[in-house]
């Protein structure tokens, strides 16, 4: 057990941010990446198909005998991690609490935006942890819907990202934040010009935080693996291998080998 892979799944390739920070938070693990490209994107789908796509997911995992599951894609933690979270015997975990537990804790004034995929915020499942926590926190939340396609074009500057990051975080500058959830596997790409737009404001990118709550649960189980060398990193897709690779680059900043395709 200790020594098999870590499973992530994501809708696509965005969760390759969340990868990028377990493998560094956890060099000496072997992953299992999956991205479902072929039925991405998750972002504006119902509860019951993000439910149905997720178990799916994750049982592919598991016939690669993951010892865990991060599931990397805000919308999937969001609308199908409770549901997720109890039916399988190894332990299975989103981006959600782990973010939302971290921007609750750094937060001075209680005042914390939200940024996701339309279907994340409406979930509302930002909000219910932070509230759990801070049943005094104001909790401001923003579907950004374009800042997907504009980092999966590479387009991460310039004047239309400057426009488009005006529009969606514009009421956040009058809402007084001191804090910001990036609830989303695209945004952490577009960190600079989101904490440059909103100066001051504490970035929270959920992808960090779940690298620490991921060591934490492997501490807590006992399970680290104990070969002492490099992790591997396999991918999968269920479509578009060569896309997914070419964009991976983006993500990850190296190249990777052209993933498998599996039908889930
Ligand atoms: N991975 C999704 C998320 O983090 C974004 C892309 C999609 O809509 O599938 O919510």
């Amino acid at each position: 057990m200790k020594n098999n892979p870590i499973g992530i799944f994501d809708s696509g390739v965005g969760g390759l941010t969340v990868l990028r920070q377990i493998e560094k938070a956890l060099p000496g693990e072997n992953i299992i990446y999956f991205g479902d490209t072929a039925r991405v994107p998750y972002g504006n789908k119902s509860r019951e198909t993000i439910v149905k796509f997720s178990t799916e997911n994750i049982l592919f995992l598991l016939k690669k005998k993951v010892k865990i599951v991060v599931v990397a894609c805000n919308t999937a933690s969001a609308l199908a991690l409770d549901y997720l979270s109890g039916v399988f015997n190894i332990p299975v975990f989103g981006v959600i609490e782990a973010g939302a537990r971290l921007a609750a804790q750094v937060s001075r004034n209680k005042r914390i935006g939200i940024i996701g995929t339309r279907s994340t915020i409406k979930s509302l499942s930002y909000d219910k942890v932070i509230l759990s926590k801070e049943p005094k926190a104001k909790v401001y939340s923003r579907a950004c819907p374009l800042f997907v396609p504009l980092v999966e074009e590479g387009i991460l500057k310039g004047k239309l990202v400057e426009d488009i990051v005006d529009m969606y975080l514009k009421d956040f500058k009058h809402a007084g934040i001191d804090t910001l959830i990036l609830g989303c596997t695209h945004y952490p790409l577009l960190k600079k010009e989101i904490s440059g737009y909103l100066r001051g404001v504490k970035i929270i990118d959920s992808a960090q935080a779940v690298s620490i709550h991921t060591q934490e649960i492997i501490a807590q189980c006992n399970i680290f693996n104990n070969r002492r060398r490099r992790g591997r990193v396999e991918f999968y897709v269920s479509d578009e291998p060569k896309g997914f690779a070419k964009m991976a680059k983006l993500f990850l900043g190296r190249e990777i080998a052209i993933p498998k395709v599996v039908n889930v």
